[in-house]
């Protein structure tokens, strides 16, 4: 964990996430290709013998890590029935941490290495196990076939939507984790990227993580939010520094669901940020589209 702590863990995603498409318009089959196309996942670690450039002095030793979407099955770009289409987005892929190791022997000579691994969620495994897709996307695409897609997953898989874990990853408490906003992070193992389990903070949080937890300074303690398409639609977490519990919890008492992604932290201040982006499972059985801009708000 010295190498861990050492060193810049960089979340990043990369892709930059689609925006949602407006019914019957949704991504083609080149979706998933060329720039988007997953990565094969390459099980020990290799070593990097090709380094463009040099690594500069006084470079730290330790790990360079980032998570994003790498779908295991990328020809599946749409799913159709009666209820109309939805397509499987980007943002809904498999989350795959690459990790870049950097180590100097005795005579300081640098050792790099590189190592993939997908994040092994319970839905992740449940569709390993299976050796097929199961969960259908539920982002984009007819109002009612989002609906047939949440109420599909939870009698096929029993959740309404599938754990990915892709968006990021951080550290707190000399651990890793992967994190994708409606759910809980996983601890992983940054020796061998092994996913070990979920963190539910001690069970002190029951309910969706960030992506993007920000560290107090000073105090070390990190500060959370979870937005959720369901009443309480947005709480605010504070865990103290050693991660072993909450030290606050506050519902922010929105009237509905919204989609924030990021949070402000500061010595003094919370900054948490309100956007017109309204999702749930409401806007889609009200025949709307489950994730949209209102054009009643603004950002706040
Ligand atoms: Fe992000």
């Amino acid at each position: 964990m010295e190498s861990l702590s050492r060193s810049a863990v960089i979340c990043s995603i990369s892709r930059t996430p689609q925006g949602p498409s407006p019914p019957n318009s949704l991504p083609s089959t080149s979706t998933f290709k060329g720039n988007f196309a997953p990565v094969a996942e390459i099980g020990e670690a290799a070593q990097v013998s090709a380094i463009e450039g040099g690594i500069p002095e006084g470079f730290p030793q330790g790990i360079y890590l980032r998570n994003g979407p790498n779908h295991v099955y990328p020809d599946l770009t749409a799913a159709v029935s009666v209820f109309g289409r939805t397509a499987y987005t980007i943002v809904e892929g498999d989350g795959m941490i690459h990790a870049t190791y950097f180590s100097k022997d005795g005579e300081g000579n640098w050792n790099v290495s590189y190592k993939n691994k997908y994040v092994e969620t319970e839905s992740f495994l449940l569709e390993k196990n299976r050796k097929k897709k199961l969960f259908l996307p539920t982002i984009t695409g007819d109002p009612s076939a989002v609906l047939a897609s949440f109420y599909t997953n939870m009698v096929k898989c029993g959740q309404p939507v599938k754990f990915e874990a892709n968006t990021s990853v951080f550290e707190h408490a000399g651990k890793l984790y992967a994190i994708s906003e409606q759910n809980l992070p996983y601890e992983v193992d940054p020796s061998n990227l092994d996913t070990l389990k979920s963190w539910d903070v001690n069970g002190t949080w029951d309910r969706p993580f960030t992506s993007h937890p920000k560290r107090v300074p000073h105090t070390g303690e990190l500060v959370i939010i979870g937005i959720a398409i369901q009443k309480p639609y947005y709480v605010l977490g504070v865990i103290l520094a050693d991660g072993t519990k909450m030290l606050h919890k506050v519902d922010l008492k929105f009237k509905t669901g919204v989609l924030v992604h990021e949070l402000g932290v500061t010595e003094n201040y919370n900054i948490f940020m309100d956007y017109p982006l309204e999702i749930g499972i409401n806007r889609a059985l009200a025949g709307n589209r489950s994730l949209a801009m209102s054009k009643m708000k603004n950002l706040r």
